[in-house]
């Protein structure tokens, strides 16, 4: 093949030389070209070119027989560029050009008519849309996937008393179903966030062609229903300078990001030998090369560290339309190596978890012996002076009380004799032992969302029928 660069004329010329006498310097090109990132969309930008001739030619454009041809072609190629028989010719100036130059390659002139009406500034918006239309769907299998296994740890768990915790210290006793329910809710708004922004991307760009539409009789409206569009973007300037969905959808990674740092942090912590809550699969942990002993949670680690680099990502999006004018800007060629990172990323970042996620052990007997001391049953107690009458105010300072002694006895509350409690209320009897041991008080709070088997259970079943619902 003619090693000679796309911008002088080479195999896959850049679509624009005719207007230079010079080709730039090698350097120049390397510099400008956007291949390597945009190659793929190689089947987005071919599917959208079908689109795109058909129109042409039931509109009459171009002759009918040579969209055909056209699109028969491309569906060629697209079937090669699958099967790997065609190769892309990364020294191509951009995957359109890539395309265009293959096809023309074949069938001569009427290859030569596909860009008819259309420019790249509209032709790379349809092809991020398309190809943001499939890549995220796969993104958000990802994310049931991770609830799915979430689930089915929760389903075992219902019982598995652990602390709850405010401020990193232990709280109230909740269990360890009542945990991951809460993470799930989490994944279940990533999850709609992402088809929000996909219902705004829902909009055909093509047809705005460089930036002001065009004066042939493009029939927008019908490449948009031909290419799945629910209709077609309202301002052909706005169109070709637009990339708020990049920032929307790196926005939509970084808060899924922060989630499952989130969630890694706690990995990390539980797998400490002071908590001691989850022990990692040994496939999903490392060693370390001087202390014989050690068995890392790296995996937890690299997600919370690669959660900066999404975030990264996103800022990168965001100053880069920070300052630009109407319409095209060649700025926007950067927005696809942005938007593929965090998409990359936070792809193989929910995959990791999950495999982590669901080959640990649980120590639910570690998680229930954390239960106790640390007063986490102190509410129980007042909230049981409550149902005995006393206002709420004051059963909070008699509970304190209760605690203080046990603090300075060294004894948890339920381990403090029935005289000792009664020191600090004579409304405490003798039935307050069952109201305040740490499964008695979880199974008490039996509020909507709250720790209780049955509440769980309920939570259970709702993000089992959110999974239904999403698949
Ligand atoms: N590679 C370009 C991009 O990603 C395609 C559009 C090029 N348009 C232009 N006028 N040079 O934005």
């Amino acid at each position: 093949m003619d090693k000679k660069s796309a911008i002088d004329g080479g195999n896959h010329a850049a679509l624009w030389h005719g207007r230079f006498k010079e080709g730039p310097d090698a350097e120049a090109v390397a510099f400008e070209t956007s291949i390597h990132v945009d190659a793929r969309m190689a089947l987005d930008d071919v599917r959208g070119s079908i689109g795109h001739a058909t129109m042409l030619g039931k509109t009459g454009i171009i002759p009918a027989e040579e969209a055909e041809a056209i699109a028969t072609e491309l569906a060629n190629i697209a079937v090669e560029l699958k099967t790997g028989k065609l190769e892309i010719d990364t020294s191509a100036e951009d995957i359109h050009s890539f395309i265009e130059g293959v096809l023309t390659d074949r069938l001569g002139d009427a290859g030569r008519k596909v860009h008819t009406g259309r420019s790249r500034n509209d032709q790379i918006a349809l092809d991020e849309r398309l190809y943001l239309k499939r890549a995220i769907p796969e993104l958000q299998k990802n994310i049931c996937d991770l609830i799915e296994a979430l689930i089915k740890i929760a389903e075992k768990n219902t019982k598995s008393i652990m602390p709850g915790y405010t401020h990193m210290q232990r709280a109230q006793p909740v269990t360890l179903a009542h945990h991951l329910c809460a993470w799930c809710q989490m994944l279940v708004r990533d999850y709609g966030r992402l088809n929000d922004a996909l219902e705004r991307i829902n909009l055909s760009p093509l047809g705005a062609g460089a930036l002001a539409g065009s004066g042939l009789p493009l029939n927008r409206e019908m490449t948009a229903a031909d290419l799945d569009f629910e209709g077609v973007t309202a301002n052909s300037l706005d169109t070709v300078a637009d990339r708020d969905y990049c920032i929307e959808f790196a926005s939509c990674f970084s808060l899924i990001m922060t989630h499952l740092s989130r969630f890694c942090e706690e990995v990390v912590l539980w797998s400490t030998e002071e908590f001691k809550f989850i022990d990692l699969s040994e496939k999903w942990s490392t060693g370390s090369s001087i202390m014989p002993q050690k068995k890392n949670p790296d995996f937890a680690e690299l997600i919370r560290g690669r959660t900066g680099k999404v975030y990264g990502n996103l800022m990168a999006l965001l100053t880069m339309m920070k300052g630009l004018p109407l319409s095209y800007n060649r700025d926007l060629q950067e927005d696809k190596e942005s938007l593929f990172a965090a998409y990359d990323t936070t792809t193989s970042c929910l995959r990791i978890f999950t495999y982590m996620i669901s080959t640990a052990k649980w120590n639910t007997e570690r998680m229930a012996a954390a239960c106790v001391g640390g007063y986490a049953n102190a509410t129980d107690l007042a909230d049981y002076l409550v149902r005995k009458g006393m206002p709420f105010r004051t059963a909070h300072g008699v509970a304190a009380s209760a605690v203080r002694k046990g603090i300075e006895k060294h004894k948890n509350l339920e381990d403090m004799s029935l005289s000792e409690l009664r020191e600090c209320s004579e409304l405490i009897n003798n039935d307050v032992f069952d109201k305040i041991a740490p499964e008695a008080c979880v199974q008490a709070r039996l509020t909507t969302g709250g720790p209780a088997a049955e509440r769980v259970n309920e939570q259970i079943a709702g993000l089992k029928h959110f999974l239904d619902s999403a698949n």
